[in-house]
């Protein structure tokens, strides 16, 4: 029996960590896999320090970012680049995971040379072409040329039920971010960073903050921020630590709203690492990221979805996550609830996990071995 050749192609942050453990299953399973990892880079530094911590080397690098990048370039970069990388390595599966434009591409490359996809997080759905933009297109882009669906939950599977998919194609294993997530919390974790190390967690009502998404920038940004502000100056035992995504555009807003406001700390993005021991040291999360959504439910942290949709509907069904929006009254008066509140912060801050038991690499692994194992 010869081997199932793999290519795992992935160019972002969040993709790199849900990857990581479905790398880890396949290579620790090399009599059955040969896999070789492609990085589009996407993302440049933000995925070099994933890659770094998780000690993952790339077969190739096709090295697409550029500052300012348009969804057009990094959609034809990355395309353009995949077409050597599958005709070289020639894979019988491809597997991409999530939502950003190097899962589209590299699916549509995949496509193109009729070489089997796997999508890891098939099924997500807001409802909503325009938000998340472009990630709910892209999801359903990829969904149609799929050939495995790996969906996190049940309600994934459903959304992809719906839409007509084949039952027998879908397959419900639980999110890799959960694995991932297992791997590197730890209680006594020390952070390197002075300014970290220096939080006084125990007196602090200390709110982790992230937001990037393309379609808040601009007033809704400056609506969360300003009502983080406001939050801060009426709350003095409250802080905001905000690791700012490397966009300019993000930054900028974030440098102006917060400007001389007290007990805030824009720092740089976090290595997974830290990040993650940060949050679960911290009092709760105000957030738009897909990623932080689901860790911070099994790490048992209020969050604050500060979005209009979400596709993850399941924290919220679990009591931890709130879908707050984008409007600064609605964010401000439920964050300050949450800081004031002890029921209602209580009611929140229950360890729930909606999305798997860290697992899902394993039951990702297994079925491709199984589907194909009748091939060769
Ligand atoms: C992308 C994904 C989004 C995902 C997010 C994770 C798309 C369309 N969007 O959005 O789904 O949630 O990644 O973070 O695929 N930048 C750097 N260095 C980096 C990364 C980004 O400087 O390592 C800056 C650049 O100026 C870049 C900008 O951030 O132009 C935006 O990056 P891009 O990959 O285009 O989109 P994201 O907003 O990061
Ligand atoms: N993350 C990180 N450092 C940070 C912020 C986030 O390592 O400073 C991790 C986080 O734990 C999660 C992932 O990055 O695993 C989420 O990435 P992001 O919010 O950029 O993208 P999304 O999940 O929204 O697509």
């Amino acid at each position: 029996m010869r081997k199932i050749k793999v290519l795992v192609i992935f160019g972002t942050r969040p993709e790199a960590v849900k990857m990581a453990p479905i790398i880890k299953s396949l290579k620790n399973d090399e009599e059955y896999f040969d896999t070789k990892i492609c990085v589009t880079a996407q993302h440049r530094e933000m995925l070099d320090q994933v890659l770094r911590i998780f000690e993952i080397k790339p077969d190739y690098d096709l090295n697409i970012f550029k500052s300012g990048q348009t969804l057009t370039e990094i959609t034809c970069r990355a395309l353009m680049g995949l077409e050597g990388v599958i005709e070289d390595f020639k894979p019988d599966i491809v597997l991409v995971q999530g939502d950003t434009s190097t899962v589209f591409s590299g699916a549509l490359a995949a496509f193109y040379h009729q070489v089997k996809i796997g999508h890891v997080e098939a099924g997500l759905r807001s409802g909503n072409m325009y938000s998340p933009y472009p990630e709910e297109a892209n999801r359903k882009l990829t969904g149609i040329i799929t050939d495995f669906h790996f969906a996190p939950t049940e309600t994934s599977k459903e959304n992809l039920l719906n839409e007509g998919y084949d039952e027998e194609k879908l397959y419900v294993t639980g999110n890799t971010s959960i694995d991932a997530l297992k791997w590197v919390i730890d209680k006594d974790y020390k952070f390197e960073d002075e300014i970290l190390n220096n939080i006084d967690f125990e007196n602090k009502k200390v709110i982790l903050l992230t937001a990037h998404r393309r379609e808040n920038i601009g007033e809704p940004m400056e609506n969360i921020f300003s009502a983080l502000r406001d939050v801060l100056q009426k709350n003095p035992d409250a802080e905001v630590i905000y690791p700012m995504h490397l966009n300019p555009k993000v930054r900028e807003i974030a440098r102006e709203v917060f400007k001389d406001t007290k007990g805030v700390y824009l720092i740089e993005p976090l290595d997974y690492l830290p990040f993650t021991n940060l949050m679960s040291k911290c009092y709760m999360v105000v957030t738009d990221s897909g990623g932080v959504q689901e860790e911070a439910p099994s790490l048992g942290k209020p969050v604050l979805v500060v979005r209009r949709e979400t596709e993850r509907p399941e924290g919220v069904e679990a009591g931890t996550a709130r879908l707050v929006g984008t409007e600064r009254d609605v964010i401000f008066d439920e964050a300050d609830k949450l800081l004031n509140d002890d029921t209602e912060y209580k009611k929140m801050a229950n360890a729930v996990n909606p999305y798997g038991d860290g697992s899902a690499a394993e039951h990702i692994v297994k079925a491709i071995k199984e589907a194909f194992s009748s091939c060769f």
